[in-house]
């Protein structure tokens, strides 16, 4: 084929697969097969990546994704997105709709009612008719450029042809996970954890609802992942210098002429009674609806209108929304169990009498901690009225006192470890209770062994959180470095274990030792030390022993370290049993040291101790620390007697200056340390 052709070639098969994508999600007409389609799209990816060139911006390639997507960036909204006031009675609609009848004073005016979707508000622009950008909300002010994981929903057009319209404008609409793809993925995970349970692996967490589901996809970073998902999005905003339109029902009937999805079931009201029609007919009909609800919205439909009526501080004069109730129902308060977490803190939930709610069958209901057990005054026995929020889980929200009986005796937090028996403790400022024992309370025990083998620490996937429980039942493990000393005659003893899972266990075991430093480190479990802060500690660092003997003013120097992190790595260390646990792990053969060393550009300055201070024409604070350390020099925080040169920039602390030459430190510039590496 020669160029000319694969260039006509691609515009020819672009063009089609748009033709047949508009066909099927606009018309609902399917003109040829789910394999032809394919065939063609894998025609147009083969081309596209040989002459990538000549791969259109539009090009429907763009809807299977592949982009990955490290941080998204933030971008301004050119025009703010706004929430709406929200309300769940009839009595504030009332109020709502008065408002604007004194504000528009003798004016008639139109309402348009629409569904409020459950997912997550999405602006889009289109440039020249092409879709060049996709936003999430963020905080109303700025959102995240998600513009790659926005072109993989197929009902949202990658080119429009928009006559009417300026040469740029924005939509906007709700993104969401249909009720059906979130099912099936549930489904799916279901299966996988299946198999995993076999294989005494790990299980997948569910998708908690599908708005959840939807707002994590969009934020995912492979947006061939996010294709996968089958976001959709309703469409109910245009917005745009210059409006050719009187009204938001006019918009939005151009935006569907022109190829959008716009949020079906609008209606336009002339009263309030026509309002409250609309909010009781879709109270049951919304159930069946494909797309999840939580109420109505209510504008008015004139653009003229909207600008008299105006804005709030936060959200519009001219619009609201009106939420349907939760599900409620009512049950008895059999008892409360107490949960120990990895970290010890401990979580009470409501165990309750089986009741239905929202189409399924609830028995427990979190009670989150200490303060909400008293907020609710709970009392043995109570009957309590629970509720579905966004959660699975539902919340007790009130109990119904007339049913309470007569010397019912109140219900107190627990004092002891429901484990361990240990007394409990409440650190200042926190809501929660914790057990303090953690060398000795089984569930915080089992918690660290399975945060150590967790996916991002060593990576132990041929054990499960289930094979955790046995092992430690049975007293084979306590502490992950007993991990390593498990034979395998000691899992083929166990029930249920045969020669390959057993093998399979040790395997896991053994190639844990080759996860690098940085991963053990945060597999160790140290307050505050994540996988990120992990990662930089391996990076300054390079070894166990070194991290060990820091001080603060050495662990605060290092990028991205903090005083609550540096002061916790020091209580790990200064803890023998921690120390022991190390010296177990490196004789087990974990990696304690960043393989390779760091690249060394010279030793000028070793022995050299330097501070830091003030903002630097050249160079970064980081990138400065960095060339000390590549030179064999060393950084602290604070100047003492022992620093050699107080590396100084503008606006340096005037203390530090002062200190500095009390104690006669060097102080040099930006242009003397060159000098002094310089060769
Ligand atoms: S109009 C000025 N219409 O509800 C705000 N919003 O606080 C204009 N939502 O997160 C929003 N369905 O994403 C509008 N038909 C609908 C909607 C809708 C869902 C969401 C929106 C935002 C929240 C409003």
């Amino acid at each position: 084929m020669t160029t000319e052709q694969a260039q006509k070639r691609i515009a020819e098969l672009s063009e089609k697969i748009h033709y047949y994508n508009h066909r099927y999600y606009h018309d609902s007409v399917s003109e040829i097969s789910d394999y032809e389609f394919d065939k063609l799209l894998e025609e147009l990816e083969a081309l596209e990546k040989q002459y990538p060139e000549f791969a259109l911006p539009d090009s429907p390639t763009q809807r299977v994704g592949g982009t990955i997507t490290k941080e998204f960036v933030q971008v301004r909204h050119k025009y703010p997105m706004l929430s709406l006031g929200n309300t769940y009675s009839e009595g504030e609609l009332i109020d709502f709709d008065q408002r604007v009848r004194k504000l528009l004073g003798s004016q008639s005016f139109e309402y348009v009612c629409e569904l409020k979707w459950d997912g997550v508000a999405l602006s889009m622009t289109y440039r020249d008719g092409l879709l060049v950008q996709g936003v999430t909300r963020g905080d109303g002010e700025q959102g995240d450029d998600i513009t790659a994981n926005i072109k993989t929903i197929r009902t949202l057009p990658l080119r429009v042809q928009a006559d009417k319209l300026p040469k740029e404008f924005e939509v906007r609409g709700e993104g969401f996970m249909s009720r059906e793809v979130f099912d099936s993925l549930n489904e799916e995970i279901a299966e996988e954890n299946e198999k995993r349970e076999k294989e005494g692996k790990k299980l997948l967490n569910y998708l908690a609802n599908p708005r959840n589901a939807a707002s994590g996809t969009l934020k995912m970073q492979d947006s061939a992942v996010v294709a996968k998902r089958k976001i959709n999005a309703y469409i109910y905003d245009l917005l745009c210098e210059e409006n050719p339109f009187a009204t938001h029902t006019e918009s939005l009937d151009y935006l569907k002429k022109i190829g959008f999805q716009v949020s079906p079931h609008y209606r336009k009201c002339s009263n309030l009674s026509e309002v409250f029609a609309f909010i009781k007919e879709w109270e049951t009909k919304r159930e069946h609806l494909p797309v999840d609800t939580d109420g109505v919205v209510i504008k008015i439909n004139s653009y003229a209108q909207r600008e008299e009526l105006g804005f709030t501080a936060k959200s519009p004069r001219w619009a609201i929304a009106y939420k349907y109730k939760a599900e409620s129902a009512a049950t008895e308060l059999l008892s409360i169990s107490y949960q120990v977490g990895r970290t010890g803190a401990v979580t009470p939930v409501a165990n309750l009498r089986p009741v239905k709610l929202a189409g399924t069958t609830v028995k427990r209901a979190s009670l989150h901690n200490a303060n909400e057990i008293a907020r609710l005054d709970l009392h043995e026995g109570d009957t309590v009225f629970i509720e579905k929020g966004g959660e699975i889980i539902p919340k007790i929200t009130g109990v119904d006192i007339g049913k309470r009986k007569i010397g019912a005796p109140q219900i107190h937090f627990i004092k002891n470890c429901p484990e361990c028996n240990t007394p409990l403790v409440r650190n200042p400022g926190e809501a929660a209770f914790y057990c303090p024992n953690e060398k000795g309370c089984p569930p915080q025990l089992k918690g660290k062994i399975e945060h150590f083998i967790g996916r991002k620490a060593m990576n132990i996937d041929s054990i499960g959180g289930k094979t955790v429980d046995l092992f430690f039942e049975k007293g084979m493990i306590r502490t992950p470095a007993d991990l390593y000393q498990l034979r395998q005659e000691d899992i083929l003893a166990l029930e249920g274990f045969k020669e390959l899972s057993s093998q399979n266990i040790i395997n896991g075991i053994e190639a844990s030792k080759n996860q690098p430093f940085s991963r053990v480190l945060f597999a160790l479990g140290i307050r505050f030390v994540g996988e990120t802060v992990a990662e930089k500690l391996a990076d300054y660092f390079r070894n166990i022993d070194a991290l060990a003997a820091a001080d603060k003013d050495t662990l605060i120097n290092v990028p991205e370290i903090g005083e609550k992190i540096a002061d916790s790595i020091i209580a790990w260390f200064s803890d023998a049993e921690n120390r022991a646990y190390v010296e177990r792990l490196r004789a087990a053969g974990v990696q304690l040291a960043t393989s390779g060393s760091r690249e060394m550009l010279s030793d000028k300055l070793a022995g050299k101790t330097f501070v830091i201070s003030g903002v630097f024409k050249k160079y970064e604070r980081e990138a400065l620390k960095e060339l000390i350390t590549r030179h064999g020099g060393k950084n602290v925080g604070s100047v003492s007697s022992k620093t050699d040169f107080l590396l100084a920039g503008d606006g340096m602390g005037p203390a530090k200056l002062e200190k500095a030459e009390k104690l006669g430190v060097k102080i040099i510039s930006e242009e003397d340390f060159e000098q002094l590496i310089a060769g």
